[in-house]
């Protein structure tokens, strides 16, 4: 059975009590597509709010820890992510992998850390302008799933991986069509490799400058399974906009 299209939104860091609004608008009207499986990634400091304020929608983390507990001042663990109720959390985001120096080994044993705390986890991948100016996008993006991909026991089954070109992150500018397909196509292809059969079955989002106005066509390419969504997913409104589309 093919799995339902995933539209999640990523928060980043936007946000505070009032936005629990939005989220419960989000709830309510996301219970009206049973097709389409729902999830945001507020700030860490509304996880459990939010949690506790839905009901349909999945709810994450944005990032967290390689370990459990320690003198890592500041840091989330994905144990904590855990006990506010997550589902889920977002690893490997380009503004991580950028402002934070995250390494592909590093996101890959965040991954691993989230599995095993029970999380789902959306991997994020994606190429800068100049490597794909270079010609080397698909090249730079499987490096990335080679480096990162968790490889715990059963981590194939709870693994989502984003494909978000960083170019095209708050920009306005998506990739064509084309490309985007041949980079789901490539991103399938890796996730085969490394998984075996089971890689066929990882849904792969695009992320990116998704709007309501170009999610049906994004969403219609092959190998699309959804959408991470940055700054359309603030608005109960414009997110909602894209759920419907899918
Ligand atoms: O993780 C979502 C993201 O980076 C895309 O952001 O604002 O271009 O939809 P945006």
């Amino acid at each position: 059975m093919a799995a339902l299209p995933y539209i999640v939104g990523n928060w980043k860091m936007n946000g505070t009590r009032g936005m629990l609004n939005e989220a419960r608008a989000i709830d309510r009207s996301a219970a009206r597509f049973p097709k389409v499986q729902v999830a945001i990634a507020p700030p860490a400091t509304l996880l459990y709010r939010t949690r506790e304020a839905v009901e349909f929608i999945g709810v994450g983390g944005q990032d967290c820890h390689a370990y459990d507990s320690g003198a890592y001042t500041g840091d989330i663990s994905a144990v904590m992510l855990k006990d506010t109720g997550a589902d889920f959390t977002i690893v490997g985001h380009s503004e991580r992998r950028e402002y934070h120096a995250e390494s592909d080994e590093e996101v890959r044993v965040k991954a691993e850390a989230a599995l095993s705390a029970g999380l789902a986890v959306i991997l994020c991948v994606g190429e800068t302008e100049a490597q794909r100016d270079a010609g080397d996008a698909e090249a730079v993006v499987g490096s990335q799933l080679e480096g990162s991909c968790p490889r715990t026991e059963g981590a194939v089954e709870k693994l989502s991986v984003a494909y978000e070109p960083v170019w095209a992150i708050g920009t306005g500018r998506v990739p064509s069509v084309e490309d985007v397909a041949a980079m789901h196509k490539s991103i399938r292809a890796k996730l085969v490799a490394i998984y075996g059969d089971a890689g066929a079955e990882v849904r792969i989002l695009y992320g990116g400058s998704v709007k309501a106005e170009n999610a049906s066509e994004l969403l219609g390419i092959a190998d699309v399974g959804g959408a991470l969504v940055g700054g359309a997913s603030l608005s109960a409104e414009s997110f909602l906009a894209i759920v419907g589309a899918a």
